[in-house]
């Protein structure tokens, strides 16, 4: 039966969404109540409990975005929640059943199209209390202990991780990984990288961050990219010489050069972010570079829901955890203070937002929003320390 629907107390009701009423900042982001969705024959209406926040949604709200983008789109792609209705001809899920969305319900398998529409820029996104998707792009998670919050900070970048490893080339036990940053994808980066048995080195412009990550996430090399501009040099130092199997690129057009040179014989170079400034002088030479070094040089534009099923898969048998930077509350006020936090550059993975109240404990125990025990809550616990003292030592921001 039902949880949600005629007869129910709740029929009535209305749903708080947050849509981007302009894209000149945060500060276009407003609350609109508006009817619950009802869900089709094929979906299923969801009740999100976690949405992730990617450093996309900063892009988005600042026109800086290279895909279309809707007006008044409501943002964000990462939701995990719980089954509340089905739709009559939908097989295979329940109510009560814990899903996550896969980052469209069109790209299911294979490469990026564009006419493909994603959630939180081209299509609504999830950062609504309740959201009827179809049930064919949504993934139904497994029996563990993860949160949902675990779950939601899994999606995007995920998706567009499991991409990077094993949509091409795959990553292999061995390998060597250079990862650019500590945000998000970096840090999904550095957590399945290494639970795959990859030798990890990770760059970031904050020495804090990087004895962070290395003590708390396990990155085997950190390497500051400010104190150490040419660190290519370095990575081919660690590397006796070598260079790396996998780089998840982060800086774009201001690193690609550095990443050439970092790249060992026959390696790949996966293209994911965009966030250095754009350097068109470096680019004489990086043909020949490629060539010469018979890498690949791979653009990844998020990842299939199959790539994310993968990922899944991985995070729930190996009871992994994708380092979250801390949790926020399910307001206007919480979430431009959200995106001003990664607009500053101040997280450590990912920022989440939750529609409860925050974790509470009981029997000595510790107990997510969901009911369910809380994995990790001392990892939780230390980065949300972490980033409270970082907020303390900064000031504004983190340099
Ligand atoms: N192609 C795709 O499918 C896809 C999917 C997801 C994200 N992205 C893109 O990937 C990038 C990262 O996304 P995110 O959500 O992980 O962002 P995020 O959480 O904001 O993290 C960005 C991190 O990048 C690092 N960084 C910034 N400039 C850098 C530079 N010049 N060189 C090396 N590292 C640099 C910073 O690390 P430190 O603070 O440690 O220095 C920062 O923490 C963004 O451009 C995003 O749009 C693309």
């Amino acid at each position: 039966m039902d949880a949600f629907g005629p007869g129910t107390d709740v029929e009535m009701a209305q749903d708080t969404v947050f849509r981007l009423t302009s894209r000149n900042g945060v500060e276009g982001l407003q609350a609109f109540q508006e009817p619950i969705p009802t869900p089709g024959q094929y979906e299923v209406l969801i009740k999100a409990r976690s949405v992730s926040l990617n450093y996309r949604e900063v892009a988005i709200a600042n026109s800086r975005y290279p895909l279309p983008v809707k007006d008044n789109v409501i943002p964000c792609s990462d939701m995990a929640g719980e089954i509340v209705q089905v739709g009559d001809r939908v097989k295979g899920f329940s109510v009560g059943d814990r899903v996550l969305a896969a980052l469209s319900d069109q790209m299911l398998y294979g490469p990026f199209n564009p006419a493909y529409e994603l959630y939180g820029s081209n299509l609504d996104g999830l950062l609504q209390q309740y959201v009827a998707l179809p049930a064919h792009g949504i993934i139904k998670l497994p029996d563990t202990s993860h949160t949902l919050t675990q779950w939601a900070a899994l999606a995007c970048t995920g998706a567009t991780v499991w991409n990077a490893f094993y949509g091409g080339i795959p990553l292999k036990p061995g390998d060597r990984v250079l990862i650019q940053g500590t945000g998000g994808v970096s840090l999904t980066a550095l957590t399945l990288g290494k639970a795959a048995g990859a030798v990890t080195i990770i760059t970031s412009s904050s020495d804090k961050k990087l004895e962070y990550v290395q003590s708390e996430f396990g990155a085997d090399h950190t390497i500051n990219y400010k104190t150490h501009p040419n660190w290519e040099a370095e990575v081919l130092r660690i590397t006796n010489g070598e260079g790396v199997d996998h780089v998840i690129e982060i800086g774009g057009e201001a690193t690609i050069r550095q990443s050439l040179e970092a790249v060992a014989f026959g390696g790949v170079i996966s293209l994911v972010g965009f966030l250095g400034p754009r350097a068109e002088d470096n680019m004489p030479g990086l043909t020949s570079t490629a060539m010469l070094k018979n890498c690949t040089v791979r653009g990844i534009l998020g990842g299939s829901k199959q790539l994310l099923e993968g990922a899944v898969r991985f995070m729930g048998r190996r009871g992994l955890m994708i380092p979250i930077d801390r949790t926020f509350g399910y307001s206007r006020d919480e979430i431009i203070a959200a995106l001003e936090h990664v607009a500053a550059g101040k997280q450590i993975g990912k920022p989440v937002f939750e529609q409860q109240s925050t974790f509470e404990t009981a029997n000595g125990k510790l107990y997510a929003p969901d009911g369910s025990i809380g994995l990790g809550y001392e990892a939780y616990a230390q980065t949300r320390q972490y980033a409270q003292s970082m907020d303390r030592v900064s000031g504004s921001s983190i340099d």
